[in-house]
């Protein structure tokens, strides 16, 4: 192999309702990066069992988060869209990242102190553990370009400190079996080595845009969050028309009118969050945004970003439904997804196996 090709990895946990976060930090770029781009997306399900789940509610969110990416444009047939928990791969490889990542790099997950709160003894071994499978998803396709929201940054730098420590301590394996791709070829900005070889590529996230972090629309301090108590903090994937425009109403604001550039958002997180929206359901900027309608009043604005979000949104919510009318065609895309992604996954623990010196033969 002469270089890591380009491949796009991302996932969304089922774990509750989508919301406006995880559709335009991350599934609305999915969407346009299939257009250049091999792609594979995942509905993390290994990962949502790291808190408990009710079954029969995990069965029906799989079904739904399913249906929220092919209803906002996600192409299953070109692209692979699958379940995590029907690659064993990705837990299997996991366990082998178990055994390189430190200890200490877990300790230090943010999202780790975040959900397992203060009862930390409490938490279950996968809470802790769950970094090294996200590392696992992405690595077990040799993925070089990962689309996330600004909360994922710290776990993506995570996956690269695994794939490098990987690539270091089996190097002069990796160079014996000839499975050495040369690392200037994707994804290394720091090496200076023209000559540096690994197994796995150093993984770039893809944190771009107006909308890597959005915020909840009643604390402009707190990231829009599916498991925030307040349905009107967030605006959910499948609210009808009337919610979305309410929830925009009642969205916190300042008494300020809206500056007419960017900079004039600085301390003013509430009013900096609606334009951010604005301008990334608009493919915008929010320069562009503010252009418009600075000076205007929140009293203005609202109504205009209410509208948008409608008509944005709301043919996605009705995908949903019709596709969510038809179960066992969702899973039959999900199966056979699963199995396109097997046969890419399983080629990387065959690898991966001979490399470590688990005899596989
Ligand atoms: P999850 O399920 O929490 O969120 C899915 C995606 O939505 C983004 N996101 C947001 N973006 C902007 N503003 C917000 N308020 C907001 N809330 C969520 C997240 O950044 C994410 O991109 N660990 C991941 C799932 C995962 C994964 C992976 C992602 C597992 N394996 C491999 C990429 C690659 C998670 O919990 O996402």
């Amino acid at each position: 192999m002469t270089a890591f090709k380009p491949l796009v990895f991302s996932g969304v946990q089922p774990t509750g309702n989508l919301h406006l976060g995880n559709y335009l930090g991350a599934i609305r770029r999915w969407v346009a990066l299939q257009a250049d781009h091999p792609c594979l997306f995942c509905v993390v399900d290994l990962h949502a069992i790291t808190v408990w789940q009710e079954p029969a509610d995990l069965e029906r969110q799989i079904r739904e988060v399913t249906a929220a990416f092919l209803a906002s444009g996600i192409d299953a047939k070109k692209h692979i869209l699958f379940n995590q928990s029907r690659v064993p791969e990705h837990a299997e490889l996991a366990w082998i990242f178990n055994c390189i990542a430190r200890l200490g790099w877990m300790n230090r997950m943010t999202q780790f102190k975040d959900k397992a709160g203060k009862d930390r003894e409490n938490a279950s071994l996968g809470l802790l553990a769950y970094p090294s499978l996200m590392a696992a998803d992405i690595l077990a396709y040799r993925a070089t370009l990962v689309p996330v929201g600004e909360d994922q940054k710290q776990h993506l730098e995570l996956t690269r400190d695994i794939a490098a420590k990987f690539n270091h301590d089996f190097a002069d394996r990796i160079h014996d079996k000839g499975l050495g791709v040369p690392m200037t070829s994707i994804g290394d900005r720091e090496s200076d080595d023209d000559t540096a070889q690994g197994y796995f590529p150093l993984t770039e996230p893809l944190i771009e845009g107006p909308a890597t972090r959005i915020m909840s629309l009643k604390d402009g301090s707190k990231k829009m969050s599916k498991s925030d108590p307040s349905d009107l903090s967030r605006i959910n994937l499948t609210d009808d028309a009337d919610t979305i425009s309410k929830k925009i109403r009642k969205a916190k604001t300042d008494p300020a009118s809206l500056p007419s550039e960017p900079k004039g958002l600085a301390g003013r997180p509430e009013a900096d969050n609606l334009v951010g929206i604005y301008a990334a359901l608009a493919d915008r900027t929010k320069a562009e945004i503010l252009t418009e309608f600075g000076g205007r009043p929140f009293s203005e604005f609202k109504p205009v970003l209410a509208d948008l979000a409608v008509e944005k949104l709301s043919p996605i919510a009705d995908e949903m439904r019709r596709i969510l009318a038809d179960p066992a065609e969702i899973d039959r895309t999900l199966r056979d997804g699963a199995e396109r992604a097997r046969a890419i996954a399983s080629q990387t623990l065959s690898d991966v196996k001979s490399i470590v010196g688990l005899l596989n033969n």
